[in-house]
């Protein structure tokens, strides 16, 4: 059993896709542990992007999930970090498969509407960061 973390990003929030998302990862039988709708501080999000610090994009991606309202949702189950990475689809919204949620419903890596921990590492250490308070 793992669990693993999925951002809604501010784009997905204003979209109203709080509820298309989060009902993607119910009906595949993950487990909603934890969820919260938030204004990020920065240093949070930075934290978080760390390991992007030195990328061109580093600052512009801080300041867009910043920009408004997000959701953090701790989902657990069954190979739940790879079977989340499989459902978000790739990160460039171009390349992602149609029936992912990048696929069916983004189109620009700025806006790619969700993020979700990359391995079970790095699921830990998100969670820690999202959810100090911990999870059901
Ligand atoms: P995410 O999975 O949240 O991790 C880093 C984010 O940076 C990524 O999704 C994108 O939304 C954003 N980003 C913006 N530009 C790029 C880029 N050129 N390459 C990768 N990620 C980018």
């Amino acid at each position: 059993m793992e669990t693993t973390l999925v951002l809604i990003k501010p784009g997905g929030v204003q979209r109203n896709l709080i509820g298309e998302i989060t009902r993607r990862i119910e009906a595949r039988n993950l487990k909603v542990v934890g969820l919260k709708l938030l204004n990020a501080p920065r240093a949070t999000v930075e934290a978080h992007y760390a390991e992007h610090k030195e990328r061109p994009f580093f600052n512009s991606v801080v300041d867009y999930l910043t920009s408004g309202p997000i959701v953090a949702i701790a989902v657990q189950g069954d190979n739940a970090v790879k079977a989340i990475r499989a459902m978000m689809g790739a990160t460039n919204p171009l390349e992602a498969t149609p029936g992912t949620v990048r696929g069916d419903l983004a189109l620009s890596i700025e806006d790619n509407l969700t993020h979700s921990s990359s391995d079970p590492e790095a699921a830990a250490a998100e969670l820690a960061l999202w959810f100090p308070e911990g999870t059901i």
